[in-house]
């Protein structure tokens, strides 16, 4: 797919002709046409920046992270599909608006993605969350899934799965194969996620055409142990559990 190949092509470029990768414009980036990335404004550029610096510590990491989480929480509800809907308003009028086709449900990858729970919560009023714990191996970068519980009626429902990081997409796909065994439609899931790489783009997309993948920011790439680059590091440690 010619997606992936811009960011080698301009890695080359930029080793070639010594220029700052930093400065290559993100939005120059193709993005297959099943994946959304946020608008790159002042606010989601400055709390990105918050995030990414390692002198934040963990209270202003989860302020700033939650902050993020709740535009892109939004952003997927913009995705879902309504129907048409008239109301009669206080002053005895009819309103022709719409609302919600169908029901959604949550589903986390754990540990990093139960971050995003609570910004789903707080959009959605007792939402029902499943959760599907995956871990990567700290050396192969392998993901290995563990335990996965998810609503009973799932596959009736439009699917919103959070994850904040995904690099190779190693940990998505297999999350997304657990969801897709449990009946749910693939043009039914609606990923939400905080920094991708090009490369799991790539795998995740390639894989499924069909689902949405819905990003605050798109990343240069993974460093040799398949870390995000630029990056923030370790989303879960940051978030649950350093200083
Ligand atoms: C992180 C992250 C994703 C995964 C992304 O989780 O939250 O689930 O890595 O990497 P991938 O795209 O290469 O699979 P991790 O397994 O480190 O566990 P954690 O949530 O406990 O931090
Ligand atoms: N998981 C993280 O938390 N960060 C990365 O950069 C890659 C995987």
């Amino acid at each position: 797919m010619a997606m992936a190949k811009w960011p080698r092509v301009n890695t080359v470029l930029a080793l070639k002709f010594k220029i700052n990768l930093k400065i290559m414009p993100k939005s120059d980036y193709p993005l297959p046409p099943n994946v959304v990335c946020l608008r790159e404004t002042n606010q989601i550029e400055a709390l990105l920046t918050m995030i990414r610096d390692k002198t934040t510590n963990r209270g202003d990491f989860i302020f700033y992270s939650d902050r993020i989480i709740r535009l892109l929480v939004e952003e997927g509800l913009n995705h879902l599909p309504v129907v048409e809907k008239t109301v009669v308003t206080p002053t005895s009028n009819e309103f022709k608006g719409v609302g919600f086709k169908g029901k959604i449900c949550g589903v986390s990858i754990m540990r990093a993605g139960e971050a995003m729970e609570q910004g789903l919560r707080d959009c959605c009023r007792s939402v029902r969350i499943g959760k599907i714990l995956i871990q990567r191996d700290e050396e192969t970068a392998q993901p290995k899934l563990y335990y996965a519980k998810l609503p009973p009626d799932i596959e009736s429902r439009y699917v919103l799965l959070l994850d904040p990081m995904l690099a190779t997409g190693g940990s998505a796909i297999k999350a997304i194969e657990v969801l897709l065994s449990h009946g749910v439609k693939e043009d039914k899931i609606l990923f939400l996620n905080l920094i991708a790489a090009p490369e799991g783009i790539d795998a995740v997309t390639k894989k499924y055409s069909q689902l949405k993948l819905i990003t605050a920011c798109i990343d240069k790439g993974l460093d040799e142990k398949k870390y995000i680059i630029p990056g923030l590091g370790d989303f879960g440690d940051r978030y649950f559990t350093l200083p």
